[in-house]
């Protein structure tokens, strides 16, 4: 059970391949739950993840200010991380009670927003920004204005995208001086569409590293709600336990051997708050998974052979 590595996008950063992902680690924010959401990440750094994927709003800042906490007891251990924030999501009533819930790439909002993850962080520099989700009124050259300010400022190494289309990354790349070295995207049995979107092609052909969020989606049902009907939950259920069986894993973990399989190298974000399945994910690196048994689950997810 050893973590692989590699290089994020196209930079020197060598990052685990496994990200953890911090959006449950205050649970209902009780000192139970906070201190389950340590003992996660303490977890996940001695299973070798290096990468922690956070967001401003997750918690409304409460994870990032726990993981924060964290640093501070161990000292040297946030030089071995890559800290990974997300900015650009507002929610409703931000900053006063009538605005609505709303997308801001602007250049005040992600300064602000990269400013707060840093406080609640306590750290220098966040390693790699993600936006987080496309703000339909983004102008391209303003927000690669504000990219390179931030570098240049020493504020933020690496930056990356998520849930962006193809032809967003490729208007920013257009015009922005700083890599785009991530894609996160939801990526999943329920959700593969970014392996029919375009999305994993272009992380391929530029470099890029596609990050699963919620990736068990579909194979678990704590992980995620999906539009499966029961027949088709019970029928990709059967071939996860099959092919679980024949692999000799616990099956949750071929859903990520299915992700693992694919040749963009996608990332999966994992997360769950439980120590085992922290570990247990690792192992599914080890999984020496077939193109048959990708495509028999691929054929259970679609109910139907390929064509
Ligand atoms: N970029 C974005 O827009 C975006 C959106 C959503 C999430 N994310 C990132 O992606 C990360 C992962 O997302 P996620 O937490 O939704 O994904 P997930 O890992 O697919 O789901 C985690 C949930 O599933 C449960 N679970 C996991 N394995 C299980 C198993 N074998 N059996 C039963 N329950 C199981 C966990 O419960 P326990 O904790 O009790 O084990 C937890 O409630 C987040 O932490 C966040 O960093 C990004």
């Amino acid at each position: 059970m050893v973590m692989q590595t590699i290089l994020l996008g196209n930079s020197d950063e060598r990052v685990s391949r496994l990200i953890y992902g911090c959006m449950r680690i205050v649970g209902d924010g009780s000192s139970d739950a906070r201190a389950r959401g340590k003992r996660a990440v303490q977890t996940a750094v001695d299973s070798g993840y290096t990468v922690f994927d956070h967001a401003d709003i997750y918690g409304d800042g409460a994870c990032e200010a726990l993981f924060g906490e964290l640093l501070q007891e161990s000292p040297g251990l946030r030089e071995q991380l890559t800290v990974v924030s997300k900015c650009g999501i507002r929610f409703a009533g931000d900053p006063d009670g009538n605005a609505p819930k709303r997308y801001d790439f602007s250049p005040q909002h992600i300064r602000h927003s990269v400013d707060g993850s840093l406080s609640r962080l306590g750290i220098e520099q966040l390693d790699v920004l993600l936006l987080h989700r496309p703000d339909y009124l983004f102008d391209p050259h303003e927000l690669a204005a504000v990219l390179s300010e931030l570098r240049k400022a020493g504020k933020v190494r690496h930056f990356g995208v998520s849930n962006f289309s193809p032809s967003q990354v490729a208007l920013l790349n257009a015009v922005c001086d700083v890599p785009i070295q991530a894609n996160q995207v939801e990526i999943n049995l329920h959700r593969p569409d970014a392996l029919t979107d375009g999305t994993l092609d272009q992380c391929q052909e530029l470099g890029i590293t596609p990050q699963a969020w919620a990736p068990l989606a579909g194979a678990v049902p704590q992980a995620g709600r999906t539009h499966f009907s029961d027949v088709d939950a019970a029928r990709v259920q059967a071939e996860l336990s099959a092919q679980a069986a024949h692999y000799d894993v616990e099956d949750w973990l071929i859903a990520l051997a299915w992700l693992l399989r694919h040749p963009a190298g996608i990332s999966p974000v994992i997360g769950t708050t439980t120590p085992e399945r922290i570990r247990s994910a690792v192992t599914a690196l080890d999984v020496e998974y077939t193109r048959e048994d990708w495509y028999r689950l691929w054929e259970a997810r679609n109910g139907a052979a390929v064509a």
